[in-house]
């Protein structure tokens, strides 16, 4: 019986190594943590259902000779226990604990006698040794939760996540910022996402009096070095905005944000010097570079 009970031990340590070892292969070192794959989910499944059906077969098997052995003892009148549960339950407890019970502790009474407190040799009380037990399973599977399968982020993970977030926050109040923009406080911009913006609102709405590539056509040239209203960026915003409407040029100011307006003049800007086919004749001052 001892012999079999160190086999089993033996069997269930290799099974659950054998099952640590396969998953290491679905481990991948994630820069990123994302949600397991359904495919990866099955896995685990797969693998969680083996372990479990390996762990329940070994316990059958000990239960069955368990079952033989407290028959046999029975008859002779021997069994030290009430059933086949408790003779096995008494043997795991023993080998789990090594715990001496109660009724033998003058056993392991040592000679010492201070006054009359003696001391026991005994070894770390049952509920103690449990806990540690506890606390080894909790150890693995945290293992395999965190740092094996990824099911759940890691704190490097989240904090990547919350810093993401956190970058979505900021571009979004950056928006909001750049709708706050006026005449005094306007710069030209130069991202390529604002220029392209600024491109479709100029192509519906300004082309057919500006031209195509801002040559002009009612409207002055745009890409010459002459303007009529100021050519830095604070004064062209403020002629999108408000317009010279008795020479008509429209005021923008109630259909497009103030950013819209900020990313119109930089385009404008952009168009500086290109030179268009068909220009118009420069119209006002020259602007000092
Ligand atoms: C209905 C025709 C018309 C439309 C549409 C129009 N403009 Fe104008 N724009 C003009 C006229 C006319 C002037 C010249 C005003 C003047 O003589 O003072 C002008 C002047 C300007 C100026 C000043 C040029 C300078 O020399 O100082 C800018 C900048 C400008 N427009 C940008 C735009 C933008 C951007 C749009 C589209 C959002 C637009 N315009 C749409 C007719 C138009």
């Amino acid at each position: 019986m001892k012999q079999l009970n160190k086999i089993s031990k033996q069997t269930v340590a290799f099974l659950f190594l054998t099952y640590l070892g396969s998953m290491q292969a679905f481990s991948q070192s994630k820069p990123t943590w994302k949600s397991p794959t359904s495919d990866e989910l099955m896995l685990w499944f797969v693998g969680g259902m083996t372990l479990l059906v390996s762990v329940l077969v070994l316990f059958t098997a000990m239960y069955v000779l368990y079952a033989v052995q407290y028959m046999i003892l029975d008859k002779q009148g021997k069994a030290k226990t009430e059933s086949v549960w408790g003779s096995m339950w008494k043997s795991l407890d023993k080998g789990l604990t090594n715990a001496i019970p109660l009724e033998r502790e003058k056993d392991i009474l040592l000679d010492h006698n201070y006054d009359g407190i003696r001391e026991l040799d005994n070894h770390m009380p049952p509920w103690w040794v449990y806990g540690f037990y506890f606390t080894i399973v909790f150890a693995v599977f945290y293992m395999l939760i965190y740092h094996v399968w990824g099911t759940f982020p890691l704190q490097a993970n989240e904090y990547e996540e919350e810093e993401k977030q956190a970058q979505i926050e900021i571009a979004a109040y950056q928006k909001t910022m750049a709708n706050s923009v006026d005449e005094t406080n306007v710069k030209q911009v130069k991202d390529k996402a604002s220029l392209a913006q600024a491109k479709s609102l100029y192509d519906t709405n300004c082309k057919s009096c500006h031209g195509v590539a801002g040559e002009g056509g009612m409207g002055p040239n745009l890409t010459d070095a002459y303007w009529l209203h100021g050519g830095d960026v604070k004064s062209i915003f403020k002629t999108i905005k408000y317009g010279v409407q008795a020479k008509g040029m429209v005021p923008w100011e109630k259909k497009f944000s103030s950013g819209d307006i900020q990313s119109l003049a930089s385009y404008i800007l952009s168009m500086q010097g290109t030179n268009p086919p068909n220009a118009k004749a420069p119209q006002g001052d020259k602007a000092k570079k």
